[in-house]
């Protein structure tokens, strides 16, 4: 009982801990910002006056201010209006309405990256302006989207660490308990870093590999 330790037997599995609940907060981030990036992304190429408002002052406003607050807004905010969340929960919500904006950028600059020659010769072979969408310039969108949607995942691995700072599990607060528990500073950080570089070289490795093969395949 009283044998010393060594660093990986006590805090290895706080480290394990925190890289688990940082990929599952990512994950559930992205699903969130691609549900909700889609709709605004929608709203902005909307010709309804109303919709694109809503659209361009959401994203600008989302863009424009720090995640750093909006998590706390989203962890106080959601309490004010008596829902009870989980600090995860609250997490999760927060970075995902923060990729929102950002996916939304990514798909309306995909959408618009399409030349617009093609909607016309698509609308002058008597396409529906729904169908033209679907089959003409979707098709072709999708080949700038997915890479960047792709960077989007990335980003959103390493910027889960900012909601650390509202009780989320996560590596970076993981990382904080070791400092204390070893009392470190340096080590546990070094180990940390080490960890999200593998996370983040290894997924865009993996993506651009796809990317690659797409490009080949046309698909
Ligand atoms: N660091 C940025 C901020 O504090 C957050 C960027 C989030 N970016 C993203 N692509 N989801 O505002």
């Amino acid at each position: 009982m009283f044998a010393k330790q060594s660093f990986w037997s006590k805090y290895g599995n706080l480290f394990i801990k925190g890289t688990l609940i940082t990929l599952a907060l990512a994950a559930v981030a992205v699903v969130i910002g691609s549900i909700l990036g889609t709709v605004f992304a929608l709203f902005k190429l909307s010709p309804n006056f109303l919709l694109k408002a809503v659209g361009n002052i959401y994203v600008e406003y989302v863009r424009g201010t720090p995640l750093l607050v909006q998590a706390f807004m989203v962890f106080f905010g959601t309490q004010v209006i008596g829902l009870n969340l989980s600090s995860f929960a609250a997490g999760a919500l927060a970075m995902g309405l923060n990729s929102a904006a950002y996916v939304a950028e990514i798909i309306r600059s995909g959408i618009n990256s399409v030349n617009y020659g093609q909607t016309e010769a698509a609308r002058s072979l008597g396409l529906s302006k729904g169908k033209t969408m679907r089959f003409i310039i979707l098709p072709q969108a999708i080949k700038n989207i997915l890479p960047a949607l792709g960077n989007e995942f990335v980003t959103v691995i390493k910027e889960g660490s900012v909601v650390s700072v509202i009780g989320v599990g996560e590596l970076m607060f993981q990382t904080g308990v070791v400092q204390g528990a070893s009392f470190k500073p340096f080590f546990p950080l070094l180990i940390t870093s080490m960890i999200y570089f593998v996370l983040t070289f290894g997924i865009s490795r993996a993506l651009g590999y796809a990317e690659k093969r797409m490009a080949r395949t046309g698909r």
